[in-house]
């Protein structure tokens, strides 16, 4: 047993309210902030329980934050708890709450849960979270309720949204115009999809990632390094990629391989 789940199961503090599967994957994403001095935001306080978890973990240097609708939670404030009265999807109060606090290493979205809430809140705070931050969205299980807009497959539920993602942190080897390097590409270095949790892990990619090869290689297999052999290799992989977009185009199945 990891020591969120320890405090979480001995709690005799205020309430927290977690489903159990999610410790191991807390402890596996954010060990490596414990005892340094990182900004936890969490949305959603109820009780107040999790932000008091979050400060036991991570370590009295912590600085945690915490937003909720309901005005009440502001009573939980303590020493290195702050809490933001406002809606997670108010844009407007999202974009004071990005001037009122640093830049954040982890944001957990443990709020409404409904998609609205859960998009818009991606939209406005996944720029305000650091280069090598990370982003948790739990209870996704609700983007399969219809109680919350969830549905299976359903347009504009959080799980659809963000299985664009998937595509956005491949989109350098796109060879098509529909998927291009964009923001989310260029700053994310990995998705973690769990039962009911999506984990977003950050790290600045300033370069198409590259592959390279080492160990014996026999002459006649190395590929060209310079000169007319060169062009001649570059210009069929650039005459093979045009002729497999209009086997796309023509809706024809096959492809050629380079
Ligand atoms: C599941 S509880 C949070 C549980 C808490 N994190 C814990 O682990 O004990 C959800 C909280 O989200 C808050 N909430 C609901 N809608 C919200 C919204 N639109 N913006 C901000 N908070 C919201 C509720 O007031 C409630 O306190």
């Amino acid at each position: 047993m990891n020591d969120l789940e320890r405090y979480f199961r001995e709690n005799h503090k205020r309430p927290i309210n977690k489903w159990v599967h999610y410790f191991n994957i807390y402890d596996r994403h954010f060990a490596r902030f414990r005892n340094s001095e990182p900004v936890i935001l969490e949305i959603g306080v109820s009780e107040g329980g999790s932000l008091q978890m979050w400060k036991y973990y991570f370590g009295n240097k912590a600085r945690i934050y915490g937003i909720d609708i309901d005005p009440a939670c502001k009573a939980f404030e303590e020493d290195n708890i702050t809490i933001l009265t406002g809606s997670q999807s108010d844009r407007q109060f999202l974009k004071e709450v990005k001037t009122i606090i640093p830049e954040v290493d982890i944001l957990i979205d443990d709020g409404g849960h409904s998609m609205n809430q859960q998009i818009i809140s991606f939209e406005e705070l996944f720029p305000h979270i650091k280069a090598d931050g990370i982003y948790v969205c739990e209870d996704l299980h609700t983007s399969y309720w219809s109680g919350f807009g969830g549905g299976y497959k359903r347009r504009g539920t959080f799980i659809e949204y963000s299985k664009n993602f998937i595509d956005l942190l491949n989109a350098y080897h796109s060879e098509q115009t529909g998927l291009r390097v964009n923001e989310f590409t260029t700053a994310v270095d990995s998705i973690h999809y769990y039962d009911s949790m999506l984990v977003i892990e950050k790290k600045k990619r300033d370069r198409p990632p590259y592959s390279e090869k080492t160990g014996n290689i026999p002459m006649n297999k190395k590929p060209p390094s310079k000169g007319l052999r060169l062009k001649l290799y570059y210009a069929k992989q650039y005459l093979i990629k045009q002729a497999n977009s209009a086997l796309r185009f023509m809706g024809i199945k096959g492809f050629i391989k380079s």
